[in-house]
């Protein structure tokens, strides 16, 4: 297996839809977490897809690997990272990538995706996906290594909104505009996260429709769902609640634009039973149903 990533410069920003491929991934899925395996083998719930997240299994053994090996078997599985640090000035990490293109040949995902942000620096790796300058230097650098990994791996990625606290005063462009013109410069999609877009929207003062106005429709092909925590003075995106309301508005809008893209329920912290993840599943798919 070839491993050394080739490099190349990047492209000329596409002005034309990008090549639309057949998707496995339909309607609404769920995210896979460990306290859930011995739930779904034993039920076999009636779920379209999972995603996980990608760096939990890179180890080349192990139980967390043994059940999303079974729990493949019966379900669709998509892969999230967040530790590929699409945005950071240190060389693209090689062992990384290696490990990631080991697990999609093993699980045969639909998709691959990672966030916009970066989290190392120096080799040394952070806790939080930290936000990015919007500059055109940025985006230059952001895009060719976009462009690397989707060489090395074989596949276009899926790039999420992050959801930042804070914005750069050296910042030249809106994130929405970065963010659309990146995706086509890179030539990869876009995983657009609703919650996200809202957060950031009331975090930072600015309209989420504006945000949605801006996105390239031909390039969305996952959504994701998950819900915040209010805090006095600000929202935090801690994955640890239903979504709110303004959020299931902000995704019904969504997919008046964008149609039924395949949807994902986030819930990372203080996770619930299945059967709570399920009725937020089937309550996307309510709204996805109405719009195919
Ligand atoms: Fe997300």
């Amino acid at each position: 297996m070839k491993t050394e990533l080739q490099l190349r410069p990047p492209k000329v920003e596409l002005d034309v839809c990008p090549k639309q491929v057949p998707t496995l991934t339909k309607g609404a899925g769920i995210g896979l977490r460990s306290l859930h395996y011995q739930y779904i083998l034993n039920h076999k719930p009636k779920v379209n897809w999972f995603e996980v997240i990608s760096d939990n299994y890179f180890g080349d053994g192990g139980l967390p690997l043994y059940h999303l090996e079974k729990i493949r078997q019966d379900y669709l599985i998509n892969l999230h990272g967040v530790g590929m640090s699409l945005g950071s000035s240190d060389p693209l990490n090689k062992d990384y990538l290696i490990r990631l293109k080991k697990l999609a040949a093993r699980i045969e995902p639909d998709w691959v995706s990672e966030h916009l942000s970066w989290i190392s620096v120096g080799g040394h790796y952070l806790n939080d996906l930290i936000p990015l300058l919007y500059t055109e230097e940025v985006m230059e650098r952001v895009a060719s290594r976009i462009l690397q990994v989707q060489d090395f791996l074989g596949r276009q990625i899926l790039l999420e909104n992050p959801s930042p606290y804070l914005t750069f005063t050296d910042s030249t462009m809106t994130e929405w505009e970065f963010v659309e013109r990146l995706v086509k410069k890179a030539d990869c999609y876009l995983l657009l996260d609703i919650n996200n877009v809202y957060v950031n929207a009331i975090n930072n003062g600015f309209d989420p429709l504006t945000y949605l106005d801006a996105i390239p429709g031909s390039r969305v092909k996952e959504i994701h769902l998950a819900g915040y925590e209010e805090r006095e003075k600000y929202l935090l995106d801690t994955h640890g609640y239903p979504v709110h309301p303004p959020v299931w508005e902000l995704y019904q809008e969504a997919l008046a634009r964008f149609g039924a893209i395949p949807t994902l329920i986030e819930w990372d912290t203080d996770i619930p039973s299945f059967e709570v993840l399920m009725a937020e599943a089937n309550k996307a798919e309510g709204f996805l149903e109405k719009v195919q």
